[in-house]
């Protein structure tokens, strides 16, 4: 299923990946943001990050090319809203401001228009809360960067109707995305909630003097995040104690775990003090190479992304 036309609106960094990714399908989109100086830089920034999917093997030239012709920098939000049938919002994540927007996007879009939201977090019923319609209203989640990470959380308002769900799901994988439905909203989604519990253990080591920022970043992705990448936590252990599986993995290993969740960080918020730490110590780990270490980790993203397709078994019977 492909919509006629995919209105944008917000073009910061995911506003402009999602105008990136619907353009690399030859989809025609319209980008719009409220500020002229981000309206000026994205539209260079749409151009550069969807023909870098042709340079990362990541979308066909041709289809791009099309795809950007199509590329529609509105200057109203009306004018990006006319005609689409899939209206992204992607303004910064403030609830108020979401639901001031989406009731413009409401007053402007078309009867059929489906509605999502890429709230990080946010419940449905919040950013949705002033709409008069909530049967085509639904989050649509991305991970950054979104023309290359395919996993979307996608959930749903109490009230969205299964055609909107089944829409979003059908346009998202016509896009190459893997969408994953959430059965109900709670706090962060799920995506969020276990980023979240990974990176305060993160922080706390790296804060606490135990490891560097740069080798606690070596740690998780070369250690359990590429474990994850080819299998989620869940079946990683349950391959992990061979025949026995879970169950072995339990009677041998649960008792450790457990004597490490009870001393695992769970602390919910950092002082003043402890920001300004962390961040120079991140700032310092990574000076001055921030655009190298970007092209760098894109190239190593699509080169797993790729690896990961090839190694897929075309029946879909594996899982994990
Ligand atoms: N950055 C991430 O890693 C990430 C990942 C997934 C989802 N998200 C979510 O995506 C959304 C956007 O995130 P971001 O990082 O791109 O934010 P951002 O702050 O970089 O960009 C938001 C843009 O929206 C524009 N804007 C604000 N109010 C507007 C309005 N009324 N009309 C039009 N444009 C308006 C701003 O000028 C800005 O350019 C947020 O909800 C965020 O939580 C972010």
């Amino acid at each position: 299923m492909i919509p006629r036309k995919v209105a944008v609106i917000g073009a910061g960094d995911i506003g402009v990946g999602w105008a990136a990714l619907c353009a690399s399908a030859g989809w025609p989109v319209a980008i719009f943001d409220l500020n002229p100086g981000t309206m000026e830089r994205a539209s260079i920034e749409v151009e550069r990050r969807t023909r870098a999917l042709v340079a990362l093997d990541r979308a066909p030239e041709s289809i791009v090319e099309r795809g950007l012709t199509e590329l529609v920098r509105a200057q109203f939000l009306s004018e990006a809203v006319q005609d689409a049938d899939w209206i992204i919002e992607a303004i910064h994540e403030d609830v108020g401001a979401k639901q001031k927007i989406l009731v413009g996007i409401e007053q402007q879009a078309g009867d059929d228009a489906l509605i999502s939201s890429s709230s990080s977090g946010l419940p449905p019923t919040e950013i949705f809360g002033r709409m008069r319609r909530l049967d085509r209203c639904l989050v649509t989640h991305p991970l950054s960067p979104p023309e290359l990470i395919p996993l979307v959380e996608v959930v749903p308002e109490d009230r969205t109707s299964a055609a909107s769900m089944n829409r979003a799901v059908e346009y998202l994988r016509s896009l190459g995305r893997f969408p994953i439905v959430l059965k109900k909203s709670i706090p962060g989604y799920v995506v969020g909630r276990v980023s979240a519990a990974v990176w305060r253990e993160c922080i706390d080591l790296v804060l606490r003097g135990v490891i560097s920022v740069d080798e606690l970043d070596r740690a998780v992705s070369l250690g359990p995040a590429i474990g994850w990448a080819a299998a989620g936590p869940h079946l990683t252990y349950h391959l992990a104690a061979g025949e026995g599986g879970i169950r072995s993995f339990t009677q041998h290993l649960l008792a450790s775990f457990e004597s490490w969740w009870q001393q695992l960080a769970h602390w919910a918020q950092l002082d003043p003090e402890e920001q300004r730490a962390l961040i120079q110590s991140i700032e310092r780990a990574y000076k001055g190479k921030v655009e190298f270490l970007r092209e760098a980790r894109d190239r190593r993203l699509s080169a797993i992304l790729k690896g990961l397709e090839q190694a897929r078994a075309p029946s879909g019977s594996e899982s994990g």
